[in-house]
């Protein structure tokens, strides 16, 4: 695995692969990888010539306080992670590279940006679509792969591609959970072992809310209420939303029909964990599918 830092040496290596002809890949990532991220990876490899990962901690996507400076990082095993998936580049700029000047010029989607996660973390989307446009700028994929944990990651970056007209195709992949449930996520690294117990909560009352809408519940508030209820019985999750939104617009839904998320966020100690389940309801027909 070719390990590149600098912007124009990981320009040369791209164009020289597109140049012979092949496709390329990108999985934009902010490291300390796991099982889902190699999913990410395992996807897209068997699709493309030369499969590009970026490790880039993005200073933008953070506010002052949040957990820029303490974010999990190991590039030796991150290493390891990529040489074992075929990864073709890992492209790990320094944050000069990638910001060259201090940010003036930023990529916004406005609207979606500002719900959900983005009522508790206003400039976040702001800091991810202006990485992932650079990112994009730079290597030029033509396909670039997206977990489903950061459902609303999805959604945003989606419009944000076909709005500024990227050629490149998405791949959302489903998340990868731990054998109890709790969706894989960097900052699991945060939690005690007691909090660890307590966080399968959010998968297990998105599972009973799942059943909920394939036993017939329609009533999108009540399901949302129902959420907050379960994970709120659990004494360490201080919960920050649990909502059944609209899976294009993520406008609340009242009656749930469609493509629907159902979407919540909470507090364990100092770890903030999001999980998600995408459902598409047809009368009676209700199936898991991707954001
Ligand atoms: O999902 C992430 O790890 C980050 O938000 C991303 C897409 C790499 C942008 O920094």
């Amino acid at each position: 695995v070719d390990w590149l830092a600098d912007l124009s040496a990981l320009r040369r290596r791209v164009s020289s692969a597109r140049a012979a002809g092949g496709t390329v890949g990108l999985v934009p990532t902010m490291g300390y990888l796991h099982q889902g991220h190699a999913a990410l990876m395992r996807a897209l490899r068997p699709q493309v010539d030369c499969l590009v990962l970026s490790i880039f901690v993005n200073p933008t996507q953070f506010a002052p306080g949040e957990d820029l400076a303490t974010y999990p990082r190991d590039l030796e095993a991150d290493r390891r992670l990529a040489m074992a998936e075929g990864v073709d580049v890992v492209f790990n700029p320094p944050a000069e590279a990638m910001y060259p000047l201090p940010p003036s010029t930023f990529v916004t989607v406005e609207g979606i940006s500002g719900v959900l996660e983005g009522k508790f973390r206003p400039t976040h989307f702001r800091g991810v679509t202006t990485v992932v446009a650079k990112l994009l700028h730079v290597v030029e994929p033509n396909v670039a792969a997206f977990g489903q944990k950061d459902a609303q990651q999805v959604i945003v970056v989606r419009r944000m591609i076909k709005e500024l007209l990227f050629d490149v195709r998405i791949e959302v992949i489903p998340t990868v959970r731990e054998h109890d449930g709790l969706a894989m996520s960097s900052r699991n690294a945060y939690l005690t072992s007691e909090e660890r117990r307590a966080a399968p909560v959010l998968a297990r009352s998105l599972s009973y809310a799942v059943e909920a809408v394939r036993a017939g519940e329609r009533d999108g508030s009540k399901l949302a209420k129902r959420l907050a209820d379960l994970i709120g019985r659990e004494p360490l999750a201080k919960l920050d939303y649990a909502a059944v939104v609209d899976g294009w617009t993520l406008d609340p839904v009242e009656r749930i029909h469609g493509k629907v998320l159902l979407a919540v966020a909470a507090r364990f100690g100092r770890a903030r964990l999001l999980d998600n389940a995408c459902l598409l309801v047809d009368g009676s027909s209700v199936s898991t599918v991707l954001p």
